[in-house]
């Protein structure tokens, strides 16, 4: 069966092609009256606008495209709705590609985005892919670093002080008695982990009672979590730590229930625990974790603004990084 074109819903409904756009795309400009009959015989003929020729011609699609390292972590929907909201404030969409820290997914996905005219790129990168990145920009797709700080002003960014986080759940530990700190995280080559340790060592290091060991997980997952406090509870009673900075709130709850499984070592009397995101499960844990709070809905909007501006002020636009700071939030699992 053919295709139903523009031409035939206005000739069906006795109007002007251009009145069907409008219909479509400009419905404050038609009466009321028309855009409900053009509506009425656009569904009775089951006509489906062909996006395809529009971004032809208007050499741009209606989208954003938003890469993102693991699309079942809070941390990142709770952002892309953040983008969602700002990209909807100019009428765009955003589509969602998930890396699951796939170099190979995260590069087709930038060759999609490109293919596909978006209007901009937002992507949490694996690594240093600005090489790639200033090649898209330069074929006419601007691109912004979300969930990274970097000094490159060949692109804007948007993210939290991970060091300045790090430091304060360690910090929190610290200050609430325990000395023995364990860092659950990885995998070691993802900059958010390693910036967190880092915040955290540069921490105990100010009190000579406080040590830190690091527990590595080759994800950021809860069942990373849940085997890296299997791992914790198979040590000695004298080498296990009193205090876990778990380097998200999914490993921590990962960390959490593995604890409770045991059932020997109870949270926070025996082993303080804290996270980082503080993603809605985090306040709803069994014991209320602790965490250290990032505005990601805030990161993903300000991204948007962000790219929209440079898309508008082209090659003039002065890129800017934005660096939001984090937040500390005390609950049961630290002792509130
Ligand atoms: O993707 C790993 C982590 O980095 C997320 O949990 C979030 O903290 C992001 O910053």
């Amino acid at each position: 069966m053919a295709s139903i074109s523009v031409n035939d819903v206005a000739a069906a409904a006795g109007v002007s092609v251009g009145t069907v756009s409008n219909v479509l795309n400009r419905p404050d400009k038609v009466s009321p009256g028309t855009v409900a009959r053009v509506r009425a015989v656009i569904s009775d003929l089951g006509f489906v606008r062909n996006d395809a020729a529009r971004q032809l011609r208007a050499g741009r699609s209606r989208s954003l495209g938003l890469v993102v390292l693991d699309v079942a972590n809070p941390f990142f929907t709770d952002l892309a709705r953040g983008a969602e909201a700002r990209a909807s404030e100019e009428g765009l969409s955003v589509l969602l590609g998930n890396t699951d820290d796939n170099c190979a997914r995260e590069a087709a996905y930038l060759d999609l985005f490109e293919e596909q005219r978006v209007h901009g790129v937002l992507i949490s990168p694996l690594g240093d892919i600005s090489e790639r990145l200033t090649l898209l920009r330069s074929r006419g797709t601007p691109t912004v670093l979300v969930d990274r700080q970097t000094e490159d002003h060949s692109f804007s960014s948007v993210a939290v002080d991970d060091v300045a986080g790090g430091r304060l759940a360690a910090q929190h530990l610290v200050d609430i008695g325990r000395t023995r700190i364990a860092f659950v995280g990885g995998p070691s080559n993802i900059r958010q982990v390693i910036d967190r340790l880092q915040g955290a060592r540069e921490a105990v290091a100010e009190h000579p009672l406080a040590s830190i060991d690091v527990v590595h997980t080759d994800a950021l997952s809860v069942l990373a979590g849940r085997a890296a406090g299997q791992q914790i509870l198979d040590r000695a009673p004298g080498e296990r730590p009193d205090a876990i900075f778990a380097a998200n709130d999914l490993l921590a709850i990962g960390v959490l229930q593995a604890l409770n499984m045991r059932g020997d070592l109870l949270v926070p009397r025996d082993i303080a625990l804290i996270g980082y995101d503080d993603i809605a499960f985090a306040a709803a844990a069994v014991v209320p974790l602790s965490s250290i709070r990032q505005p990601s809905a805030l990161i993903g909007y300000t991204a948007v603004d962000l790219l929209l501006r440079e898309a508008e002020g082209g090659d003039a636009f002065e890129h800017e990084h934005i660096v939001f700071h984090p937040e500390l939030v005390v609950r049961e699992s630290t002792g509130a």
